[in-house]
Order: structure tokens, then sequence, then C-alpha cells
């Protein structure tokens, strides 16, 4: 969470930090502010979006050529003025923005206190910038190795940087734990919690690593070091992302773009691997593990929220086609139990953002352990790429709206890639059907063009629901994981509380809950289990409930019964998942928009997270 964005060089720092602060509002949105050197610091900050900031520093001075900013997702302290960050030093003459949390802050601010700091904050990062301060005037150190030696002192996860009114050209970053980019201009240094504040000024860019600092002076070449003071020799890298995939492209929102995107994504995704001629699939990035992911005894799927989803949509898959036994995990639960892993295991950890903190904790806790790491991830050089053995990205492009969209669609396309391309090798699947699944999936894209049709619809449905108090998603076999999607999905944007159920378990509970005025949403494809499904309905409708169905085109029996349905194609069960999920994605969309809610920046909420 939080976004970080620094600059120094010859531009003017501020419209640089700004616009890099609107790209990274996704991770943090509470409080937002800046520091710029220009003979004074100067630091501005201030509760609300960034735009509130940049009404607060209408006519102040924001002049000056080196500065850092922040978008603050809490973690210590509520979100107000005093605990936005930048923060200062004691003496006002050193400025920091901070990423993570400091777990030892509470030692080092009592013993900060006894010898005289008075704090203006409740945040740990506060207390870090005392600290820097704190050791530069005992031992009369230079601002960068006061840093280094704080962060010896310093427990936990940050990305920081750090200006000082005394050394004007100068930057120092710091990483461990969270993300931090930096791009190499000309003359000038851009830093980052991921490249999108970056790639319009250069496409020469370093990830940062754990442990490491790097001294960013203008003009000169860039220092990079271990925090226990060993030199490293930087490892450039080439941004490849399209600078429109940043924008919104005339849609109102990001969420909408990216809904309507998923033809496109899951055709990215496929680009290149999905050889329906030579009928294999070859995801080039897991070739080395190909034999190990075969002969796993047991598959793990790690992710968090909606990518826990889309293992649980993996389960399924991997074991209807190549019968290898499969455990889904949040990674939150499995990193804190005492799990059993052996190294016949397989992780497959799945994360949009490849920066989740929960994930990444799980990962190295099984690596430890002996199991070979895949990562399904979607942004490029995140942490959790580097973190697996080897794995393959989702290239769905930067997704912003913080409801995951198109990454799940992207993340399910990938795991049906990577099951069938096991299935096939290990002979799991007869290469008839092997080649048909390989034809239909590669539909897919067409069909869900068909499917975004239903988007007025749709929206004539959600008006109809947008007052409701509660809803239940009901679905069964692919269609469970698919329900616990669209609950979500409405639960965050709309505020509204959703369960999501497999289908039987009504009855076991949830059913006490239906009345008139509760809208259930039923995945009722023509394929798996439809009776059933088609049971369960009028068990619904015996109770009053209002049941919106999404059906297989030309269904008539399920359209008799339910009060709303929204068509799809027809399409291989183990697919409905990504179609089916289109008109639920909308469906929150639309009802978040008429009760006038933030889709893209939901309350509470951040995109990418980084903290526990
Ligand atoms: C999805 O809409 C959520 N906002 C959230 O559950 C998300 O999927 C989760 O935080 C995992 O993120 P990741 O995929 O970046 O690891
Ligand atoms: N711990 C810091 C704060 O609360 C940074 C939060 C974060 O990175 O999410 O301000």
């Amino acid at each position: 969470m939080c976004g970080i964005v620094a600059y120094v060089g010859d531009k003017q720092a501020y419209p640089i930090l700004i616009k890099g602060l609107h790209r990274l509002e996704y991770r943090g949105y509470d409080s937002s502010g800046v520091a710029i050197l220009n003979g004074k610091l100067n630091l501005y900050k201030r509760k609300g979006k960034v735009n509130q900031l940049e009404d607060f520093v209408e006519n102040k001075d924001i002049n000056g050529t080196i500065g850092i900013a922040h978008t603050r997702w809490a973690t210590h302290g509520q979100p107000n003025d005093e605990n936005a960050h930048p923060h200062f030093s004691q003496n006002q003459d050193l400025a920091i923005i901070h990423n993570g949390i400091i777990e030892n802050y509470v030692s080092l601010k009592e013993e900060l206190i006894s010898r005289g700091h008075k704090f203006l904050s409740e945040t740990d990062t506060e207390v870090l910038i005392h600290l820097i301060e704190d050791i530069q005037d005992n031992e009369k150190l230079d601002l960068a190795e006061s840093v280094r030696v704080a962060l010896n002192q310093v427990v936990g996860a940050y990305a920081i940087a750090v200006i000082s009114k005394d050394e004007s050209n100068k930057l120092i970053v710091a990483k461990n734990g969270s993300p931090m980019v930096i791009g190499i201009g000309d003359n000038d240094f851009y830093v980052a919690s991921d490249a999108t504040p970056i790639v319009e000024y250069t496409r020469k860019v370093i990830y940062m690593e754990d442990g490491e600092m790097a001294i960013l002076e203008k003009g000169k070449d860039i220092i990079l070091k271990s925090v226990k003071n060993i030199i490293h020799t930087p490892y450039f890298q080439e941004l490849t992302m399209s600078l429109d995939a940043l924008e919104k492209g005339g849609y109102e929102h990001f969420m909408l773009k990216e809904i309507f995107e998923q033809p496109i994504s899951i055709r990215e995704t496929m680009r290149g691997r999905l050889r329906l001629g030579q009928g294999i699939v070859n995801l080039g990035g897991i070739t080395e593990y190909k034999n190990k992911l075969m002969n796993a005894k047991r598959i793990l799927m790690i992710a968090c929220g909606t990518s826990w989803h889309a293992g649980l949509v993996g389960e399924y898959l991997f074991e209807e086609l190549t019968r290898i036994p499969v455990e889904v995990e949040y990674a939150s639960e499995f990193r804190y139990r005492n799990p059993i892993i052996t190294e016949d295991d397989v992780v497959i950890a799945i994360s949009q953002s490849g920066e989740t903190a929960d994930t990444l904790a799980a990962i190295k806790m099984a690596k430890e352990k002996g199991a070979t790491i895949l990562g399904i991830c979607n942004v490029v050089g995140s942490s959790i790429p580097r973190e697996t053995h080897a794995g393959s990205y989702t290239h769905a492009g930067p997704e912003i709206g913080v409801a995951s969209t198109k990454a799940f669609t992207s993340q399910v396309t990938l795991l049906t890639m990577m099951a069938l391309m096991i299935a096939h090798e290990k002979g799991s699947i007869t290469n008839s059907r092997h080649q048909q699944l390989l034809n239909a999936l590669d539909a897919i894209p067409n069909q869900i063009e068909e499917v975004l049709k239903t988007n007025d619809f749709v929206k004539e449905v959600a008006l109809l629901y947008k007052d409701s108090k509660n809803a239940l998603y009901l679905g069964r076999g692919y269609n469970f994981p698919v329900a616990l999607e669209g609950a979500l999905k409405l639960k965050e944007i709309s505020y509204i509380h959703a369960e999501g159920y497999p289908a039987a378990e009504m009855k076991h509970g949830p059913i006490a809950l239906i009345d008139e005025q509760m809208p259930v949403i039923v995945i009722a494809p023509k394929k798996g289990h439809y009776d059933k499904l088609v049971s369960n309905i009028q068990e619904v409708k015996a109770r009053k409930g209002k049941v919106i169905a999404i059906v297989t085109k030309g269904d008539t029996e399920v359209r008799n019964m339910a009060d709303h349905v929204i068509e799809i194609p027809e399409v291989e069960e183990l697919l409905v998942p990504l179609v089916a999920t289109i008109p639920l994605q909308l469906f929150s969309y639309y009802i978040a928009v008429m009760r006038d809610c933030n889709v893209d920046q939901p309350r509470n909420l951040a995109k990418s997270v980084t903290v526990e």
C-alpha cells in the first residue's frame, strides 16, 4: 500500500510528482503530500485524495528540482493531515516518505523521546526520520550514511525516500519488502512504487532488491549498495508498458474500461502460448519446471482475494485435467500455521500486483521448506515473480481499478493453459480432447465480446436492485468460485453485503435470509449440475426471493422461473467462469455507480496490499 514518487534532476519536480501520485493513487488514497527542496524544504500534505492536495498547494511555493511525494494507506494512525507523509525530522531539515511498517517503532520512539525528540504524528514513519536525524547529529555522518546506519536498526518493511536541506541534489532511497523502481533519465532520476509514474520520462529502470539502498545525485551515476555497505552493480531493465494503457480511454471509470478490455487482455494472455496449429500450449517461463509440475504429488495454490478465487477455479481445472491433487490456501492463513510442505509439492502463487505481502511471505516459507514455487502475476518486475523459481505473466496490461476484473479472467486463462499443457504431457486427457479444449479456449475472447453486449440489460437490472441491503450469489462446481467473486465485487465497490455460496449449501443456513427483498444471483449454465441448480432456484422462489440467473443462450426452463435472465454463450463447462464472471462484474459496477460510490477507489481498500 502507499504510493511513493520522488525526483531529482533539472526539471521542475512538482508536476512529475503530482502526475506520479495520480498514477499510484490506486495504492492508497486516504491522504497525500509532497516535499520540495528549493533552498528551504517546503512540505505540504493533506487528508483526502491527491486533487485535494493540488487545491491546497495552489498559490504556494512549489518550485524546485528535487522532491518526494506520497499517497497513503494508513497503517499507523488515522488518515489525517498530521499522519500524512512526508514527515519532517525534528529540525525540519530532513523529510521522508515511506511505504511499509517499521515494526520496532515503539521501542525506537521511546528511546528518541528520552533523548528529547518530539513527535507530531502517530506514524511509525516519523520515528524513522527522527532516528536518521539523531544518528546524523550524534555521529556527524552525511545523509546517505545516516540513513544506512538507521536502517540497520530497523525491523520491518519499507520503501523510503529521504531528502535533506543540506544536500540539495541528493535523493536517498532504500527498499526492504515494499516495492521500489528507479528510472534513469539523461540527467535525472525518477523513483516510484511501480513503473507507471516513470514510463513517460524514461524506459531504463532498476527494480531494487530487498536490503538495497541507492544514492541518486543529479549529474552523477547511481550508487547502489546493500544496507550492509556492499556496493552492488545495477541491473538495468527496459520498460515495455504502453502509456495508453494507463489512461481511461473514454470510459467513465478504469473498472469499466478494464471490464470491456477482457477480450483483448485474454488474447494477450494467450498470445504466442496457445498454438492451435501445433496443438500445444507453450508456457516458456515454466518450461524448465514442466517435469516438476507433471510429477508433483500435490499442487498448492496460494493467493488472496480475487486471486484466491482464480486459484479455486484452478483447483477444479487441475484436478479434472491433470489428476494431480490440489489445495487452495489463503496466503495469510498458510503462512502462520505449520503446513506440511515437501519437495514434491509445487506451489502456484497467484497475484495481480505481485506485491501482496501475505502471498510473498507464504512463498518464502514454502521455498524454505523445499517446495518449487511458480508464479502467476500481472505486474512485470514486481516482487513475487522475483521471489519464485519460475512463472508466467498474465500480460493483462495495467489494472488500475481497485476491484480486480481483467486480471481475474487472465489468471483463469493462464491456469487453464497450464493445466492443459500438463494434462497433454502427462497423457491424462486424450489428444482429441486436448485439441478440442484448445479450440474452445481460443474462442473465449469472441464469446466475451458477445457477453459484453448484455451491458445495457445488466444496467437495467442493476437499477432494480441498487438499494438492496444484501445479496446472495450461488453456483456449483466451476461456478462456485464465480459466485464468490461476484459477491466480492459487489461488496467491495457498492458496500452492499453479499455472500457467495455453493448452491447446495444454501439450505444449510443462508436460506434463512431469503425474503422478497433479497436478490439471489444464480450462475446456472446448461452444463454440469444444471438440474440441481434448477431445484435450488425453485427453493429460492418458494421463499419469494428475487432470482437473477446467468443462463446459457436459449435456455427456457430457468427463464420461466427466474425474475431476470442474463444470457451467456454455450461454452465448455470448465470455461464457463471466463464468461459467467463478466455480467457479475458489470452488475456490481452499475450498482456502485448508481449508489454514487467511488468505483475505482473504494473506501478503505488499496490495490496493492503490501502490508499484512
Ligand atoms: C479484488 O477485487 C481485490 N481488491 C483484492 O481482493 C485482491 O484480489 C487481493 O488483494 C489480491 O491482490 P493481488 O492479486 O495483487 O495479490
Ligand atoms: N506505516 C506508514 C503509515 O501508516 C506507511 C503505510 C503504508 O505503507 O501502507 O503511514
